[in-house]
């Protein structure tokens, strides 16, 4: 019966969870990590004893109890402590695993299994809460109440859940400049390109910042062997101005750094080079890249 109501309980928070989904993502007492691209916030105040109560606590603040979803996301719990002033001394945590439910199984709080080892398994009772050791990054079977004396701190974490406007496969959102990209290998002229990714609803990728060109570079590029993408950018009058596909002379979009000024009419981007702009005939056949706007 016990179990019942604690089931119905989760699955009540779980709606609510819907409802508070627009949520300030950008809450000042969570601190972004950029490895996992995520907000952690450490509830430190050595009061969590329950392991219910830990993960009502997260879900009021629009997140979700921590646990590793990722290979070697516990070590950014070990570095958030080190940089307390005042860490208690606390070696484990509540995570977000759990068998409250008595099936005999490990489950993650989103309900998927958990493919880490867990030790003591063996662990019997009602109910059974996983911990992390923060040092060691080993998950452990424990009582879901601690023991007097022991507290078990807890850690909740925010995803930023925003994706990409599109079913287009392959459309990857980055944060830093608010927009999907998606690079296309089919070797298109330009304005089959702009068409494409005007038909999934984007268009030629336009370079606006410097930071934007480094992201292309570094993580939208990366995985692809072309050194060469068509990008949103073309002249409209016969030896004047280019102009992007947003309509504003390139001059204006806040990059603007040249591979080589061979003076062509249609632009490109160029990997492997720190200038990433330069221009071909618009009839040559390049593979490309789109861009997607997001409003969050
Ligand atoms: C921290 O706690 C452990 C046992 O939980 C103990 O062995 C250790 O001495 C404590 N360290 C400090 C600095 O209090
Ligand atoms: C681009 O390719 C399409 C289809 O292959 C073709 O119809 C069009 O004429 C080409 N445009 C240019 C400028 O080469």
């Amino acid at each position: 019966m016990i179990l019942f109501q604690s089931a119905l309980k989760l699955l009540a928070v779980g709606f609510s969870s819907v409802a508070s989904r627009h949520v300030n993502f950008y809450r000042k007492d969570y601190t972004y990590v950029d490895d996992f691209d995520a907000f952690y916030k450490l509830h430190w105040d050595t009061s969590g004893t329950d392991w219910s109560s830990t993960f009502l606590a997260c879900d009021d603040e629009g997140a979700e109890l921590f646990y590793p979803k990722i290979r070697d996301e516990w070590t950014v719990i070990k570095k958030l402590v080190k940089t307390m002033a005042h860490a208690p001394n606390v070696s484990d945590i509540f995570v977000g695993i759990h068998d409250k439910f008595g099936v005999g199984e490990f489950i993650t709080i989103n309900g998927s299994p958990t493919s880490a080892p867990i030790l003591n398994l063996e662990t019997s009772g009602e109910g059974r809460c996983v911990t992390l050791n923060i040092e060691t990054g080993v998950l452990e079977a424990n009582e879901c109440l601690a023991q007097p004396g022991i507290s078990r701190p807890f850690v909740c974490k925010k995803v930023e859940d925003v994706s990409c406007p599109t079913i287009e496969k392959g459309y990857r959102y980055f944060r830093e400049t608010r927009k999907c990209y998606k690079v296309n290998n089919k070797e298109m002229n330009w304005s089959r390109a702009m068409e494409t990714c005007f038909m999934e609803g984007g268009m030629l990728v336009v370079v606006e910042s410097e930071l934007e060109a480094s992201i292309i570079r570094q993580k939208v590029l990366l995985d692809y062997n072309n050194n060469i993408y068509h990008a949103g950018f073309k002249k409209i009058f016969p030896n004047k101005e280019y102009y992007t596909v947003k309509g504003h002379q390139l001059s204006d979009t806040g990059y603007e750094r040249w591979y080589s000024s061979n003076n062509e009419e249609c632009g490109v981007i160029r990997d492997g080079n720190n200038d990433l702009l330069s221009s071909v005939k618009c009839d040559k056949k390049l593979p490309f890249v789109c861009e997607m706007n997001v409003s969050v």
